[in-house]
């Protein structure tokens, strides 16, 4: 069966790629006479009836815009089996025959969801954090560790004029990925992450260590989801006299910002073409990813119950490169 219509949507925390992740999307299906409506707000806006025709015209001067046009929420109704049954219902009341969902955890278990009803889906991964399985990166991800390196060099202008340690708190929910390469980007002293422990022991150690060294300066990044929290941290350092003076910065929504980096953009429109490839040769359920270089798949069941974890390289390449 040839469809004649599909929709798309974002969903969860915005991230930069999103926007020429949907032009690929409606761009892709156009060139095939596909007609194309964008769902706003996400599960919400699907919930609510909230579509509108997208044309090639309509995704014109958007590749470089941050953010999602189509903007998106979060909803606890679709996270019901009731919700997700009017979910469908609305779909097929609009004669939508398949849907491209770009988002992260949250979303792509929605789109499971449709899956599990029978309606064809397929994801894209779209997430700062980079804790998707089944892609080596999420869109988004990127432009946000160009924007914790900006930060990083910024502070370590200011860091090396007062002989200060500076810590630095970036986004990641439950992951120390942007933390971790970030610090390794940056050439942080340290890196705090939710996957490691550390007490504040170790890390009032680490930075006597490096002020006995003689820097003149030191940087340490810490994940928003890591144990030891950057006020505590600072509290301890400042009380523990390791030789800087400590002063700290918090990143926080600075990194969903932003004009999406060249690899984003590269990286949004190639999943966006192989999501909507996918749903128009019949292949549903399944989120397309970075594997190596090329464009792969995974089900969605695995993309919203496998891990992406940061690897034991990067942690150890941060602790070892941070002396
Ligand atoms: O999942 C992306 C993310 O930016 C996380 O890193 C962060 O913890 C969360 O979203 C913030 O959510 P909100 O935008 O709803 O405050």
């Amino acid at each position: 069966m040839t469809m004649r219509r599909i929709a798309v949507m974002t969903g969860g925390g915005d991230a930069p790629g999103m926007n020429p992740a949907i032009r690929a999307v409606v761009r892709t299906a156009s060139a095939a006479g596909i007609e194309v409506y964008g769902i706003r707000q996400a599960y919400s806006g699907l919930l609510a009836g909230d579509f509108e025709r997208l044309t090639s015209r309509d995704v014109s001067g958007i590749i470089q815009r941050g953010g999602t046009f189509l903007q998106t929420a979060r909803n606890k109704e679709f996270m019901t089996t009731q919700g997700q049954k009017r979910g469908l219902r609305r779909l097929n009341e609009h004669g939508i025959e398949g849907l491209v969902v770009i988002g992260g955890d949250g979303s792509l278990r929605g789109a499971l969801a449709l899956h599990t009803l029978g309606f064809p889906v397929v994801g894209v991964p779209g997430s700062i954090d980079n804790d998707i399985y089944g892609t080596s990166m999420s869109i988004g991800v990127d432009t946000a560790l160009n924007t914790i390196l900006d930060a990083i060099d910024k502070l370590r202008d200011t860091a090396s004029s007062h002989e200060r340690c500076f810590l630095l708190e970036v986004m990641g929910r439950n992951s120390g990925y942007l933390a971790t390469i970030g610090g390794i980007m940056g050439g942080a002293e340290f890196v705090i992450v939710p996957e490691r422990t550390m007490t504040l022991e170790e890390v009032g150690q680490a930075l006597e260590d490096a002020y006995m060294r003689g820097k003149s300066h030191a940087m340490g990044v810490i994940a928003e989801g890591a144990t030891l929290k950057i006020n505590e941290i600072a509290e301890y350092l400042e009380n523990h006299e390791v030789g800087f003076e400590v002063r700290m910065t918090v990143l926080g929504h600075m990194l969903r910002g932003g004009s999406p980096s060249g690899f984003d953009r590269l990286l949004a429109t190639r999943l966006g073409v192989a999501a909507t490839e996918c749903l128009l040769a019949g292949e549903f359920g399944v989120m397309v990813g970075l594997q190596g270089r090329d464009v792969g798949t995974v089900s969605l069941e695995d993309a919203t119950t496998k891990a992406h974890i940061v690897s034991e390289e990067y942690l150890e390449m941060a602790k070892m490169l941070a002396k």
